[in-house]
């Protein structure tokens, strides 16, 4: 639950959509941003993908939050390395229409430069033709890297954050992030 100063600070004026949070994680890092994320998030629920019964479980969410590492390097498709790979195709399939949808990646701006966070893209277009309504998008400024499949003209599609590296700016991108999501989600 979020805290009363973060609450101030957002700015919340009564009504939040109620965002679930969705997370696979081969090493703990993207679970643990997920869980921060449910922290912070006034209404929110958590849940790991493998978890779910179904992936058209989704449908009935009324906003999305998606969380999956990069891994698999060099590869064209199935980046996450994790459950999000199994259902990557059937993703564009469901009924998502207006639902509010953003992306977060996990990665290394480091050791994987060329691919910085690529795996968001995946999720991202798999939701864009479910008919989702995308939001979340982040500047590239705040972050030094060669390249990658999930930026366009600039922007991030989604967040893109690096526990390896640069940990100390987590919970700050996490806090602007939410604020983001909560005022693009009531658009
Ligand atoms: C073998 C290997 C391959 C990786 N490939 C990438 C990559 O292509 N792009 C990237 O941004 N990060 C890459 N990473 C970094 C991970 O995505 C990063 O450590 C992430 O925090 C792991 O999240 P998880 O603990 O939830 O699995 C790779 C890490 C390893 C060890």
């Amino acid at each position: 639950m979020i805290d009363a100063s973060l609450r101030e600070r957002i700015g919340l004026i009564g009504f939040s959509m109620k965002f679930t949070i969705v997370y696979a994680s081969a090493t703990g890092h993207t679970e643990d941003i997920a869980e921060r994320l449910d922290q912070l998030l006034p209404d929110s629920e958590l849940k790991e993908l493998s978890d779910l019964n179904d992936i058209k479980d989704i449908e009935t969410c009324e906003a999305l939050i998606c969380c999956t590492p990069t891994w698999n390097t060099g590869s064209d498709v199935k980046r996450s390395g994790t459950a999000w790979d199994d259902h990557i195709e059937q993703i564009p399939t469901l009924n998502c229409a207006g639902k509010p949808v953003a992306i977060v990646g996990l990665g290394d701006s480091a050791a994987f430069s060329k691919f910085f966070c690529d795996a968001m893209e995946e999720l991202y277009t798999a939701f864009q033709k479910a008919g989702g309504k995308l939001i979340g998008h982040v500047s590239g400024e705040d972050y030094i890297f060669d390249d990658s499949k999930s930026m366009n003209n600039g922007m991030f599609c989604g967040l893109p954050i690096d526990e390896d590296n640069e940990s100390e700016k987590t919970q700050d991108r996490l806090e602007a992030w939410c604020q983001t999501l909560l005022s693009e989600s009531q658009n």
